[in-house]
């Protein structure tokens, strides 16, 4: 039996790719300090191929007993984004690197799956498309932090790595500050929405296809072991105008949208990324941004008003 340890597994990815893998039949160990609450995992803690431990994953003598006693590790947890990232300096390198340090150090045959960034591309080429052989530069601590980690994984030898594109959709832990979810929130709540550097270029990936792919990794794993992937959809290499415009259009509101000159964004990423590597090897996402903007719509519509809403 797969026995698959998940750090930060009650978070955004964490919490739906945990699911999945339970109906999956794999033995799942999460450890979780619980930032967001338990909640997100509750629908799990019943079963019997599950268990949670609620910890700090900087507790080394922790890790390294359980990357013992499990085959795969998929190290989520961390301090994830550049606004939590440059708040917290130092837990942002303690977790999201250092701690991948130390996992990598500890590995014996164990494999691992690693979820990089793909804001690690920074900023692109005008009309260049960022594949895997394309030169890493990123800006942001939290891309530094991420990037990082994944030259330390990259020296083992049973390791696939992913490199994310914004990932949307609906999770049990739900992250309105992710792109499509904000925009999608804020169009259909607020009913306007402000963009700054609209041109930004941007890929981006349902959640739902992000778990797909690691389990597709797992299923796959001696194919597939010792690369690197982007994962993202090919046909969604936008602009940010233009997804807010996309995001409008299936709304079908009155939203207004409106540009603003003069602020940055902190995590500079503006690339289109090449996903041909992973369709290659036999991967095709199976939903499409249209499909994750009317679901998120659903959803918000329940929903309570976000406080924090970036
Ligand atoms: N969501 C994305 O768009 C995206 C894109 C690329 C890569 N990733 C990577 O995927 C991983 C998961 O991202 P997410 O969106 O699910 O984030 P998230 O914030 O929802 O989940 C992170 C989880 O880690 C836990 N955690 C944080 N610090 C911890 C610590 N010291 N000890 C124990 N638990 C701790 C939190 O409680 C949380 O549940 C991260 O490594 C992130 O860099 C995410």
């Amino acid at each position: 039996m797969k026995k698959i340890l998940v750090t930060g597994g009650a978070g955004y990815i964490g919490s739906k790719l945990c699911t999945e893998m339970i109906n999956n039949g794999y033995k799942v160990t999460v450890v979780d300090r619980l930032d967001y609450s338990q909640h997100s995992i509750n629908h799990l803690l019943h079963n019997k191929n599950f268990k949670l431990i609620k910890r700090d994953v900087r507790e080394k003598k922790l890790i390294k007993s359980l990357i013992r006693t499990h085959n795969i590790i998929i190290p989520l947890a961390g301090l994830v984004g550049a606004p939590l990232c440059e708040k917290n300096q130092n837990e942002a390198k303690e977790t999201n690197y250092e701690c991948i340090k130390y996992i990598v150090k500890n590995i014996k045959k164990q494999k691992i799956i690693y979820l990089n960034t793909n804001s690690g591309y920074g900023i692109g080429e005008k009309n260049k498309y960022c594949d895997e052989k394309s030169e890493l530069k990123p800006i942001s601590l939290y891309g530094i932090t991420k990037c990082e980690s994944e030259k330390e994984v990259i020296k083992l030898k049973n390791y696939v790595c992913f490199r994310l594109a914004t990932v949307f959709g609906y999770s049990y832990r739900m992250r309105t500050d992710l792109l499509v979810n904000n925009f999608t929130y804020k169009l259909f709540k607020n009913k306007k929405l402000s963009i700054f550097e609209p041109h930004f270029r941007r890929n981006f990936i349902n959640i739902n296809d992000v778990v797909r792919g690691i389990i597709f990794s797992i299923d796959n794993f001696s194919k597939m072991r010792g690369n690197i992937f982007n994962l993202g959809l090919s046909d969604a290499n936008l602009t940010k105008i233009q997804l807010a415009t996309k995001i409008k259009k299936i709304l079908k509101n009155k939203s207004k949208i409106k540009k603003i000159k003069n602020r940055k964004d902190p995590d500079k990423r503006d690339y289109f990324v090449s996903n041909k590597k992973i369709e290659k090897f036999g991967f095709k996402p199976a939903y499409s941004l249209e499909d994750g903007i009317k679901e998120l719509k659903e959803i918000y519509i329940n929903m309570g008003n976000v406080k924090n809403n970036y």
